[in-house]
């Protein structure tokens, strides 16, 4: 039966990016409207990292204008809207209360359903932004605050296998390039520094490899990169690419090790059915990591997919897709629906662990 067409404001404010994306769904096909990301990449670069309280006020600042340039560019009025969708979380509750607050005052002047959104559901369904990603498939989630396996059996289903038991992959990138002097954004800095280095040169631990899960630990790589930052000063422009490349190398090491374990369990848990398997998250951008995840997939049958850069890292098409295939379930929220600066996506699973 043909559906009729949803369109939904989606607001995303959990980072570092103010971004606002209206998105229409019909029939399962995603059209992205207008896609407005604004990045506060320039306002953290001085303090090398994320600081919560520069990043709320700087959501502050822009959100209203980022909600109004998405909604110009799609030439939809908030009258044309089935439902305001935004992130409530996870992540830096400064920022996300900035946006869900906006999502929800929308929705309440405008007299439109509120749906708020998992951020991980977010990055989860990005894939499906693109044609060609139906369900079931597993996910690699890798980005700056999350590193974790999931099969994503459907809308709302989701099986974790492993994740992260310290740090992201993300961190790990952006704590080497910090102490090899690369600078702020570190995942993308160190991507460029190790291209030529020799990613043998150093032996860096790539922990947990020997062990039967999927779980992922970086902390122990991370220490040992300031370590031989340390040991290593003064370093020249080669020690620095083959640190570089060595870090990226372990990095893509554990991805590639766990990644292929998980999609093992997830061929057995779906014989006889497609097998597909998708990265997201930032990390996700590194063509390294692409690569060897490619290559895992093909060994093991699976087609890979990553949704296009841009929608790798925090948009806000993504939330208001979670939005619209929410809405097209029947969700409606509460405007008493609180910010959690934790949410687990698969509850049950997250429970027990
Ligand atoms: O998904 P994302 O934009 O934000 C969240 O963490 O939710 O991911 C940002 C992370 C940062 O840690 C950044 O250094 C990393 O993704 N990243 C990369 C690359 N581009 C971004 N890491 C490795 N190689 C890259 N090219
Ligand atoms: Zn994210």
């Amino acid at each position: 039966m043909a559906q009729v067409p949803v369109t939904i404001l989606g607001i995303e404010s959990s980072c570092d990016e103010t971004a606002a994306a209206v998105v229409r769904l019909e029939n399962g096909a995603a059209s992205i409207l207008s896609d407005i990301i604004w990045s506060q990449n320039a306002k953290h670069a001085p303090y090398g990292g994320i600081v919560p309280e520069i990043a709320a006020r700087a959501h502050v600042e822009a959100a209203d204008h980022a909600i109004k340039a998405a909604m110009d560019q799609a030439g939809v009025a908030f009258a044309d809207l089935d439902a305001v969708a935004a992130t409530a979380g996870p992540g830096l509750i400064g920022g996300v209360l900035v946006g869900l607050t906006a999502g929800k005052a929308i929705a309440l002047a405008a007299n439109k359903p509120f749906i708020a959104i998992n951020h991980l559901e977010g990055h989860a369904l990005s894939a499906r932004l693109s044609r060609g990603c139906p369900y079931p498939f597993l996910l690699l989630l890798v980005s700056g605050g999350h590193c974790q396996l999931l099969a994503v059996e459907g809308l709302g289903h989701y099986k974790r296998y492993g994740a992260t038991l310290d740090d992201a992959a993300g961190e790990a990138f952006d704590k080497a390039a910090r102490v090899l002097g690369l600078g702020f954004p570190g995942g993308p800095a160190l991507e460029k520094a190790a291209m030529g280095g020799d990613p043998k040169r150093y032996a860096l631990p790539r922990p947990l490899l020997d062990r039967p899960t999927c779980d992922f630990s970086f902390a122990g790589l991370k220490s040992a990169v300031i370590r031989l930052a340390e040991t290593e000063a003064p370093m020249d422009e080669t020690a620095i690419r083959d640190a570089a490349a060595s870090a990226q190398a372990a990095i893509a090491d554990i991805l590639a090790d766990r990644t292929a374990r998980a999609m093992d369990q997830f061929a057995l848990a779906h014989e006889g059915e497609a097998l597909r398997f998708v990265v997201a998250g930032g990390v996700a951008a590194n063509q390294t990591i692409r690569t060897r995840l490619q290559n895992a997939a093909e060994t093991r049958g699976f087609a890979m997919s990553a949704p296009p850069l841009r929608h790798c890292t925090d948009n806000a098409a993504m939330i208001a897709l979670a939005g619209a295939e929410r809405f097209l379930a029947g969700q409606r929220d509460d405007f008493s629906f609180a910010a959690r600066p934790r949410w687990p996506l698969d509850e049950a699973t997250a429970a027990d662990s």
